[in-house]
């Protein structure tokens, strides 16, 4: 059956996942509904697609993995054979098994991938990385990657001869003690409580927003952005330690990469 509807399943706390992900929506230029996996709800909603649906998943790489929060999603998540594509966007450094997971993960619950793709953009983390990107050069890459999913869609009676293959191994990357979560500075803070709404999380607490709960905290960053106080800060030692690793490793010329 050739899918006829676009859903668009993504988890993005900066944004530029997000973008990746409408640029290549638009390209394929299908009508299409997202569900935007970023914001906190503690019952997780039911995600169940049929066959006659075209499926794109994107993540940002968290330490060469799927974000974890993410992946909670897919308790209650399945398709029918629902043809999908998946994609990862990283900082510049490298993607090491995202992209193989994120593959494994959605094939595990019903999905047959027909394409997948890896894109070098600005670091959330470090924004001097890669800054900038997707440029125009990366958005024209990734809208091409979407003409290609939509001609193979539309080509294909059935997907059963086609087999996608990526990068990474099959032991994945061990989560390191990684943790870089921002604090509040009490004397900036309005206690809008803007940052707790928005927080992937659910660390920061609504009534309290000066606290946020270390082991819930993802680092992701998003509260740093939306506080237009600029109350919320990472420690300076910390953030000066990343920006030497990072700028010894990253290399901010990286090229797209697409596995069709
Ligand atoms: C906690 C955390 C871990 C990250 N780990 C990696 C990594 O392992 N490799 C990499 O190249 N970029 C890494 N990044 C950068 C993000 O993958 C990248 O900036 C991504 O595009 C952010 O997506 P978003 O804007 O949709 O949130 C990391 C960022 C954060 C916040
Ligand atoms: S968004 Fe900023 S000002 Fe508002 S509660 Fe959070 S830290 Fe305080
Ligand atoms: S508290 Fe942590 S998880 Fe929540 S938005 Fe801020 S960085 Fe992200």
């Amino acid at each position: 059956m050739k899918p006829n509807e676009l859903k668009l399943v993504y988890f993005s706390p900066t944004g530029t996942t997000r973008k990746v992900m409408m640029e290549m929506a638009a390209a394929i230029r299908m009508k299409s509904v997202s569900y935007d996996l970023t914001v906190h709800k503690e019952k997780k909603p039911a995600l169940h697609f049929r066959e006659n649906e075209f499926v794109l998943f994107g993540v940002p790489v968290y330490a060469g993995r799927v974000p974890a929060s993410f992946l909670q999603y897919f308790e209650d998540l399945s398709g029918k054979g629902t043809p999908a594509a998946v994609f990862v966007t990283y900082g510049c450094r490298e993607y090491e098994d995202a992209l193989l997971e994120l593959k494994n993960e959605v094939e595990a619950r019903g999905f047959h991938v027909i394409g997948a793709a890896a894109f070098p953009v600005e670091h959330s983390l470090v924004r001097s990385i890669g800054l900038g990107r997707p440029n125009k050069k990366d958005l024209g890459e990734i809208a091409d990657f979407g003409v290609q999913l939509k001609r193979r869609i539309q080509k294909e009676e059935s997907f059963d001869n086609i087999q996608i293959t990526v990068p990474g191994n099959a032991t994945y990357k061990k989560p390191g003690p990684f943790s870089l979560v921002p604090k509040a500075d009490a004397t900036v803070c309005t206690g809008c409580g803007n940052c707790a709404k928005v927080c992937p999380a659910g660390a920061i607490s609504l009534k309290e927003p000066k606290k946020t709960d270390k082991k819930k905290c993802i680092s992701c960053q998003k509260c740093v952005r939306v506080c237009k106080e600029k109350a919320r800060h990472i420690s300076k030692i910390k953030y000066n330690m990343l920006v030497n690793k990072l700028n010894k490793v990253c290399q901010s010329d990286k090229k797209c990469e697409v596995f069709l």
